[in-house]
């Protein structure tokens, strides 16, 4: 069964997928595509924007969404993920699960008879990144750009590492020694990079990152599960916080992106964030069109 556990899964499709999130965010898609389809969306961790978005964007397409906490369900109580995956299936048409561990969703996948979209794991954020690059879109024009991330090589970076090497965008992301992104990441962004031509920098140093930089992107230093490592992170990272004298190194025009949630004095300031650059009220609203552009491409029979 087709599912989205990584940016690469629809690597050939990226642009397709953007396209349809700008095409339902003007009305031109027919009303209620899913009609009567149900997505069931499995919660490991906390979540406003991802639960929001699939919920309303399940809700517009016509169909119905049902948010299952893991507290709430016998997965939380050691049920296998094989059962898990194969009742549901019987119920529904599709599930979205965010996860601690990535290769949980692995075998979600694996096991399930219909598609499972990856809603963040440990490695990957993938419908952060189809919503962001339509921000890009919107914001820019073309994608004939470079992003540039500051800080930590996460789940978030990892997806737009992979987003930008598909669509011929380049990257480069800023991080201190020891925070890079995955070897495995960074090798499949650019094996797809060679063909399309982008470049993929990985550097500590935040004026090669930065320079003719389009937009600044920029997460939290200590993610969901690394609670336990938050105060060496927060040192580790402080000079890598995103404030006014680091958006001057990026082009005039840059636009400041953030996932959210954020914590203003951390990764970014104020200033920044609030900003005349910032764009990151537009990327959380476009979770909601690239949620349904993703359920459309996956559930549209
Ligand atoms: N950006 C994002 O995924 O936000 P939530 O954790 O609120 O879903
Ligand atoms: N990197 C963050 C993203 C939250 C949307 C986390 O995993 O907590």
């Amino acid at each position: 069964m087709n599912s989205l556990l990584s940016v690469c899964d629809v690597k050939d499709d990226v642009l397709d997928i953007i396209k349809l999130a700008n095409d339902f965010k003007n009305g031109k898609i027919e009303k209620e595509p899913l009609k009567d389809q149900k997505l069931a969306m499995i919660f490991q961790k906390s979540s406003t924007r991802t639960r929001v978005s699939f919920e309303v964007g399940m809700y517009e397409l016509g169909g119905t969404a049902l948010f299952l906490s893991t507290n709430d369900i016998q997965l939380g109580r050691g049920e296998p993920i094989k059962d898990t995956a194969k009742v549901l299936s019987r119920f529904v048409d599709a599930i979205m699960i965010r996860a601690n561990k990535h290769e949980d969703v692995v075998e979600f996948a694996k096991e399930a008879d219909i598609p499972v979209i990856n809603g963040l794991t440990d490695i990957e954020h993938p419908c952060q990144a189809f919503a962001d690059m339509l921000t890009i879109y919107e914001h820019k024009g073309d994608f004939n750009r470079k992003l540039t991330f500051i800080g930590d090589g996460n789940n978030v970076s990892n997806s737009l590492l992979l987003i930008c090497a598909c669509l011929g965008m380049d990257f480069a992301i800023a991080c201190p020694k020891g925070y890079e992104p995955k070897e495995d990441i960074v090798r499949k962004g650019k094996e797809i990079a060679k063909k399309t031509g982008s470049e993929i920098i990985i550097t500590s140093d935040l004026k090669i990152a930065l320079k003719d930089a389009d937009a600044v992107y920029t997460d939290v230093w200590v993610s969901m599960g690394d609670e336990k490592e938050a105060e060496k992170r927060n040192n580790d990272f402080i000079k890598y916080q995103v404030n006014s004298n680091l958006m001057k190194l990026a082009k005039d025009d840059a636009i400041f992106m953030h996932c959210l949630p954020a914590i203003r004095g951390k990764e970014v300031t104020s200033d920044v964030i609030d900003g005349e650059q910032s764009v990151i009220y537009d990327e959380a609203e476009n979770r909601l069109h690239a949620q349904k552009a993703i359920l459309y491409y996956y559930l549209k029979k």
